[in-house]
């Protein structure tokens, strides 16, 4: 199952987070995931784990062109030079030709870079190095910016995304300008979402999981879930969400728990190197 991005390549319905795993935590997550049937996988030159997803990568006994690999600049290589830098850094450590999609990890905007950066990332997908390029975190403001200046629109915002804060203005003004909606966080990392009522009934009633639940939830609002797990059977279950559905009705119920519940960083505010 895939989802078309706007430069026409396709990139899978959902993938395997990596955060945070290590190096053999990757490695081995990542050897089961694509046993499993996970072809996109997303990591970040921060995460560390590079390495030990590359060599997953390399040891799956997948073709590579079957296999979506994410990566994404750091934060201390915003500019130009620095970021296809980066990019090489990253590259070496997969032990790949190109990444599938590449991702300017945070604005960053009190740095004042991100249009350089850009401009980097569109040089390296006319290369061919990074097949897609997009942004994660951004806010329409910063999108609008970097199409204005480079002409180029990013295939895909990254952003934190679960049933406790659902984004609808950001999700729809995506969905005007083309660009996919990529969910971290999309468990709400297990924290207290998944023993909600609204989903536990649901996941009662459908005779599934509240993780699947959830996951399905983000499958039919037009999101890409890149559910992070490190055990295998939990891995299992987050990928055998396309043989059921929601109904309208239990869309709705699944969208009263949103709300402010954002964990993760604010894209207006959030320093990271
Ligand atoms: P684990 O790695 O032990 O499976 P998110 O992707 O929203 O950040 O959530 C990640 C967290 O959710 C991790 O703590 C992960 O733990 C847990 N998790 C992943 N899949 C499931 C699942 N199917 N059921 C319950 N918890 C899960």
């Amino acid at each position: 199952m895939t989802i078309k991005l706007r430069d026409g390549r396709p990139m899978p319905r959902l993938g395997l987070g990596t955060w945070p795993m290590n190096d053999d935590q990757a490695c081995q997550a990542v050897t089961h995931a694509v046993s499993l049937g996970y072809r996109l996988i997303d990591t970040a030159a921060s995460y560390g784990n590079e390495a030990g997803v590359g060599a997953a990568v390399a040891g799956a006994g997948v073709a590579r062109e079957d296999l979506f690999v994410t990566t994404k600049l750091r934060g201390s290589q915003h500019g130009y030079d620095a970021a296809l830098r980066g990019f090489e850094e990253s590259r070496a450590r997969l032990g790949l030709d190109y990444v599938d999609l590449y991702l300017i990890h945070w604005p960053l905007p009190d740095r004042g870079l991100y249009v350089d950066t850009w401009r980097a990332f569109v040089h390296l997908r006319e290369q061919g190095l990074a097949r897609s390029i997009g942004v994660s975190n951004f806010t329409p403001e910063q999108i609008a910016r970097i199409a204005e200046e480079t002409g180029v629109w990013p295939a895909v915002n990254q952003i934190e995304l679960h049933p406790g804060f659902s984004q609808r203005a950001l999700r729809a003004w995506h969905a005007e300008h083309d660009i996919v909606t990529e969910s971290w966080s999309p468990l709400g990392r297990a924290v207290k979402l998944l023993d909600e009522p609204v989903v536990t009934d649901l996941a009662a009633a459908h005779g599934r999981t509240p993780a699947q639940v959830v996951l399905r939830w983000h499958l039919q609002l037009g999101a890409v879930p890149i559910p992070k797990s490190s055990d295998t059977e939990r891995m299992r279950q987050n990928l055998e969400v396309f043989d059921f559905s929601l109904s309208d009705e239990e869309m709705a119920r699944m969208g009263t728990l949103d709300g402010d519940g954002r964990m993760g960083g604010d894209p207006e505010t959030h320093v990271e190197f």
